[in-house]
């Protein structure tokens, strides 16, 4: 995906999501560090009010495979209690991180949760109850960099999505 296919993208979900919201104030939870390249474009293109919040969870150590293991790296700053919340991920792979994150913010009572992803690859979903509101591409299961995505903290600062070549 270059620059211009991804900012297309990007500005179609922020017009759903400011439709879908009409009259609400959003609370932005950006996932870091792979989700604040998607969160500030978005954001950007968003007309109804928003606020902004972060959080760092890591499932993945270096390289490609999914530990399982979901930590909270840095918690928010701000009680979401009564929030509509947005959570803005780079990309859903196995799920795992997402429905450890959903479970832990509906106990603190916001007004809703959803989830807005740049990437979704369908086909390595582990967890069954991760529910996508909006998604900017479905991608088949490939690594990809880019965007904010990294291949041991490398490439984030790429402002495109490309597909990375693995050696055996
Ligand atoms: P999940 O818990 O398996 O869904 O892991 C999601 C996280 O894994 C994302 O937030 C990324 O940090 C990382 N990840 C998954 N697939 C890729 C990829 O293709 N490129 C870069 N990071 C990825
Ligand atoms: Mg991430």
């Amino acid at each position: 995906m270059d620059e211009t296919q991804v900012e297309q993208t990007i500005a179609k979900l922020a017009e759903r999501i400011s439709q879908d919201y009409k009259g609400k104030e959003i609370h932005l939870i950006c996932v870091l560090k792979g989700g604040v390249f998607f969160t500030c474009e978005l954001a950007k293109r968003i007309s109804v009010p928003v606020t902004l919040d972060f959080m760092s969870v890591s499932s993945y150590g270096a390289g490609t495979s999914s530990s399982g293991v979901v930590k909270i790296v840095k918690d928010l700053d701000e009680s979401i209690t009564g929030k509509e919340v947005l959570i803005v991920e780079d990309i859903i792979d196995s799920g795992r991180t997402l429905s450890y994150l959903m479970k832990l913010l509906k106990q603190r009572n916001p007004a809703s949760v959803k989830l807005c992803t740049m990437l979704d690859k369908p086909e390595r979903r582990v967890v069954e109850d991760v529910v996508v509101d909006y998604v900017g591409f479905h991608i088949p299961d490939q690594f990809v960099v880019g965007y904010g995505l990294d291949y041991n903290q490398r490439y984030r600062n790429l402002p495109y999505i490309g597909v990375v070549e693995l050696e055996e």
